[in-house]
């Protein structure tokens, strides 16, 4: 039955052994039962120091772990599956994937747009100050040990970071992706990770409905794909007037924000984001037949078109490392 409704939105299908030549993002296609979604599994994690570096050890970690068959469909990062979530409901950023197979597993990484780089290159210094407040509101809740008390004084560094690696199935496709992760409850009885980590939002205060409804629509959409994913079960969210300063602080159970959200009209719903990510891998699956490193297949995506791909050999898109080719081969 899948297969016959995977049949139906994809405009070229050519029979069972070419693969389609796009996908269509079209919500409406995507209306069907919630998909199996496994709750993830963490299978690992690590850190990034202020240069964004692996520390010796936990270098030695990562790889002890991936060295075998990993066993999995798809290895990416969180970040990358949240843009293919939000897919169907997004009209103003398209966005790039690339995908090569190694050893069964298919890679996906982002390769950023040509307007996404305009975008970054020409940022204001206001919407540089009012990104540097989403980590410094990270910095005012957090402590660096249970018995510690938050240190909101000092530069934050936004390389820093804790990634949490988890295993996980969507439908048939086994997904390993990893994610940053913003802090972790204090509680040492808390269940453990995922289910113990929280993640960190600032949004613009709330005064109005037509305010309420737009953070329903757009900014919860984003909030819940990110933490879904990797089954980070709440979100405790800063909400700052004009000035920067965070008047209310507020938790978001991820599970019930679909429920929050139900009054609104014509409102995202969670199942079209995971049908859409179910089928956009199944896409890819049908499309990265050849298992080689070097050869790319770049999915694109701009709003109001579907997705398409085309196929590049050792070219500026080729992303796995040489050493990890080495290392995972040797
Ligand atoms: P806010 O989202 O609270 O503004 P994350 O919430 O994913 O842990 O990211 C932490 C902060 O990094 C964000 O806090 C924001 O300040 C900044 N940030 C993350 N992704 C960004 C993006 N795509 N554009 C601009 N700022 C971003
Ligand atoms: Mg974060
Ligand atoms: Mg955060």
């Amino acid at each position: 039955a899948d297969y016959q409704t995977n049949k139906r939105h994809r405009s070229s299908d050519e029979g069972q052994h070419r693969a389609a030549e796009t996908l269509s993002a079209h919500r409406q296609l995507y209306e069907r039962h919630f998909p199996l979604y496994k709750q993830p599994v963490e299978v690992g994690c690590f850190s990034l120091d202020s240069r964004r570096s692996f520390s010796n050890d936990q270098r030695q970690l990562l790889i002890e772990c991936v060295c075998s068959a990993l066993g999995v469909d798809f290895v990416t990062w969180r970040g990358h599956l949240t843009k293919v979530l939000t897919t169907p409901y997004e009209t103003q950023e398209g966005w790039m994937l690339a995908a090569s197979k190694f050893r069964g597993s298919i890679y996906i990484s982002e390769v950023e747009t040509e307007a996404a780089r305009v975008n970054r290159e020409t940022r204001s210094q206001r919407q540089e100050e009012m990104m540097y407040w989403g980590y410094k509101f990270e910095q005012y809740i957090c402590a660096d040990d249970v018995d510690g008390t938050p240190n909101p004084g000092g530069v934050v560094n936004t390389n820093e970071a804790f990634c949490t690696v988890v295993q996980t199935r969507l439908a048939d496709h086994k997904l390993l992706f990893s994610g940053e992760v913003d802090c972790r409850v204090k509680d040492p009885d808390a269940p453990p990770a995922p289910g113990c980590y929280v993640e960190l939002k600032t949004s613009a205060e709330i005064c109005t409905p037509k305010q309420r409804s737009n953070f329903h629509r757009y900014k919860l959409l984003k909030w819940w794909a990110q933490s879904f994913l990797p089954g980070v079960p709440q979100i405790v969210a800063g909400f700052r007037d004009h000035d920067g300063i965070v008047v209310t602080v507020e938790t978001f159970p991820t599970s019930k924000i679909s429920q929050l959200i139900k009054n609104e009209f014509n409102c995202w719903k969670p199942t079209v984001c995971m049908n859409f990510c179910n089928d956009f891998l199944s896409f890819v699956k049908s499309v990265v037949k050849e298992d080689d490193p070097r050869l790319v297949y770049l999915f694109t995506w701009d709003p109001h078109r579907d997705v398409t791909y085309a196929v590049h050999r050792d070219s500026q898109y080729t992303f796995l490392p040489e050493w990890y080719i080495k290392d995972m081969s040797s």
